[in-house]
């Protein structure tokens, strides 16, 4: 009888625990977005830095898609779990750099969702081309593989 209230204790913080860290925007994992393109973020370390690959949907040259590393870093997370953060796309097929920043939501229906901004620089061949070298768009991530 003495022993089944830390029993008890220990059961339902093991019940509660992962309900309450789906509550949180994770932004370690696979995602895709309104483009189509696919991105995978890999851990983030004790700065809050984070590696990644990208494979873009879309390109502004004629060069053939491949995959692209990306580099970012992430806010610490508050108590509501939603971080802002920023990351770079150093394009392999293009001269292109592309930076994004965000911030990591849980929705409505309590799925996360990134919602970002981006620049994307392209390569010009001289100074006077480059009023046009600089694109600004958004776009909406979703996880590519959601649990229920
Ligand atoms: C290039 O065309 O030089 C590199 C590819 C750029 C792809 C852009 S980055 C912003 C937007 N979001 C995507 O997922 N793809 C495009």
């Amino acid at each position: 009888m003495v022993h089944t209230t830390p029993f008890l204790l220990v059961l339902s913080l093991a019940l509660v625990a992962p309900s309450l860290s789906a509550t949180k925007c994770v932004l370690t994992g696979q995602w895709t977005n309104d483009l189509g393109s696919n991105m995978t973020i890999g851990a983030i370390n004790g700065r809050g830095e984070f590696p990644g690959s990208y494979y873009t949907a879309v390109t502004a040259t004629t060069n053939k898609i491949k995959e692209s590393p990306l580099q970012g870093s992430q806010h610490r997370t508050n108590e509501q779990g939603q971080p802002t953060f920023g990351f770079t796309v150093n394009w392999s097929f293009s001269d292109s750099i592309t930076v994004f920043t965000g911030q990591c939501y849980m929705d409505k229906d309590g799925k996360e969702v990134l919602k970002t901004m981006w620049l994307l620089r392209s390569h010009v061949d001289n100074i006077e081309d480059d009023w046009k070298a600089t694109r600004v768009g958004i776009n909406i991530f979703t996880r590519l593989h959601p649990q229920k």
